[in-house]
């Protein structure tokens, strides 16, 4: 049990987010050249999608294999387990990005020093800062002319809603950059520009009124630092860990990733700070890390690369307990028990199997159409971890089956690529019709060609205009008000995936009017309320 205790402390996992082009993958890369899990720079290869390749099918399948490649970084530093969970920044797959967010005990937000607080960056942080995941902050691309460094954690605040401390401060920037002061540690980290630098040369001050910082970077910048310091202490709170693993502070650190500056710093003080394994609620109770029995959580569905074989990679999130390979567990929706045989731990950029994994390590598991996300696993209570709630998609497209002898190949490949997440799908109460909806139109050509491509399934789809898929919940469905409500919108209405009702709107007009109207029906835009 000890060992367990000690696998359990040393685990931290965490995923990044940011606007694309901030510069996540390159901070990846330089954070696994730390933990020696890779030899060279460009050896992560960014699962970015080129502007301009929507519907270049290469770029589909391209996109595709490196996500599994990059689904799960795992690496060791200063004896510590780190998991990065991969979370893509194109916004056609923020779904993805948001189930990944209920797999990370915590996140680094990546902003980009020039252009600050960006749309993908708002929406990923707010998701964050609803589920209380503690945050830190790293403003990247210091080497470059960007906003000065108040106005930044000024509009971090204002935009993201955050609490923010700096733990670092540059000094200068762009082609005055001269280095950073290290609010945390008490030194100070001279900016050379060559990425291949000693890491570890950073010369200490722990009296920022000693005249060796002015030998350091010249008087000017050194009164500069030493009354910006001053102001910044005045203006935000004390770093207070408890505060940060409640969401309630940010911490902030500045750096440039793709010259490995700041980034040591970054991980130091993430792996003093960052949370261990965290508890997690179920329908039932709260799980703690600690207890001896396993259970975890599907939040990611992979299909297999090869068409050939229809096997799937299920990743599992531990959250408690051990897991172990060939031991039997209970598939909790389908009250079945079932052993694996081969499940994968992620390395870097290899996958291995692996005998045991602890609470905040992620198992990869064949899966032959057993797993849907958000399914459960224990060792036989029967226990629940909450949904993962289904948000409005943007687009939505009626599908027909364009080879009426592959009707059956149709609805098999429809419903195996709903599990995993890909799109929604939503069927018209009135005649049956079924639509599919998706957060991008990337996500179209998606699943026409992994239809035909792995179900041998041919699909065509027809325009239809809807502006907002809502979750419909009536007060009381015998009411008069419900009954018409259901008579006069039937050609609106359509049943999700589980069976829940849903109301399409055509238009953000119509929508007010329908809630005007209908008092006692509530209208959501997730499928959890
Ligand atoms: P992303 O995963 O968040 O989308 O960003 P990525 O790391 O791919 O970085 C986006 C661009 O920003 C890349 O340039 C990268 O080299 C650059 N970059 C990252 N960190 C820094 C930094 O600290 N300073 C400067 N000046 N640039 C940085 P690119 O030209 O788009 O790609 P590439 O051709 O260099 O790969």
């Amino acid at each position: 049990m000890k060992s367990f205790q000690k696998e359990l402390k040393r685990r931290r996992t965490f995923g990044i987010i940011s606007h694309p082009d901030a510069g996540k993958t390159t901070l990846t890369e330089k954070l696994l050249l730390f933990g020696g899990a890779i030899q060279e720079a460009g050896a992560v290869k960014s699962n970015k999608i080129k502007k301009g390749a929507t519907s270049d099918f290469m770029e589909i399948e391209r996109q595709r294999g490196i996500s599994v490649a990059t689904s799960v970084l795992a690496f060791e530093y200063k004896n510590i387990k780190i998991n990065i969970l991969d979370t893509p920044g194109h916004k056609d797959f923020a779904e993805d990005t948001f189930r990944t967010l209920t797999a990370v005990d915590s996140v680094i937000v990546v902003i980009d020093v020039a252009k600050g607080v960006e749309e993908q960056t708002e929406k990923l942080v707010e998701v964050c800062r609803m589920r209380n995941i503690p945050m830190i902050v790293f403003i990247n691309k210091m080497d470059r002319e960007g906003k000065d460094a108040f106005e930044l954690l000024d509009e971090i605040e204002q935009k993201l809603n955050l609490t923010v401390t700096p733990l670092s401060y540059p000094i200068g920037m762009g082609y005055d950059f001269k280095g950073i002061y290290n609010i945390w540690e008490k030194n100070v980290n001279l900016f050379t520009g060559d990425p291949k630098k000693d890491i570890e040369d950073t010369i200490e001050i722990s009296d920022l009124t000693s005249e060796e910082l002015d030998e350091l970077i010249g008087s000017k910048a050194a009164d500069n630092l030493r009354e910006e310091l001053e102001l910044a202490q005045g203006v935000y709170p004390e770093f207070d860990k408890e505060a940060y693993l409640e969401g309630r502070l940010q911490p902030v650190f500045f750096g440039s990733a793709l010259n490995n500056f700041g980034v040591r710093e970054l991980l130091d003080c993430f792996i003093n700070i960052a949370p261990t394994p965290r508890p997690k609620e179920s329908e039932e109770r709260l799980v703690k890390p600690d207890e001896d029995k396993f259970t975890g959580f599907v939040f990611k569905i992979h299909a297999n690369m090869d068409p050939k074989h229809r096997d799937r990679l299920a990743f599992v999130k531990i959250v408690s307990g051990k897991f172990e390979r060939n031991k039997a567990y209970l598939h909790v929706r389908h009250n079945k028990n079932l052993k694996f045989s081969s499940p994968n731990a992620f390395f870097a950029e290899k996958k291995e199997i692996v005998d045991v994994s602890y609470p905040g390590d992620i198992v990869g598991l064949h899966d032959t159409g057993n797993f849907k996300i958000g399914d459960t696993l224990t060792e036989g209570e029967n226990l629940n971890y909450r949904g993962i709630p289904s948000f409005s998609p943007e687009h939505f497209r009626y599908i027909n089956n364009a080879d009426p002898m592959k009707s059956k190949q149709l609805a098999k490949g429809v419903d195996q690529l709903m599990d995993e997440g890909v799109a929604q799908l939503f069927t018209l109460e009135l005649n049956g019709r079924k639509i599919i909806g998706t957060v991008g139109a990337l996500q179209f050509e998606v699943i026409q060609y992994r239809l035909e491509h792995e179900y041998g399934a041919k699909c065509t789809y027809e325009n239809l205009n809807v502006y907002k898929a809502t979750w419909v919940e009536a007060e009381d469905e015998k009411s008069e008000e419900f009954k018409d409500f259901k008579r006069v919108k039937a050609k609106f209405l359509a049943k999700d995936k589980k069976g829940q009702l849903v109301f399409l709107a055509d238009s953000q007009f119509s929508l007010q009017m329908t809630q005007d109207k209908y008092r006692s029906i509530k209208f959501h835009f997730t499928s959890e309320f």
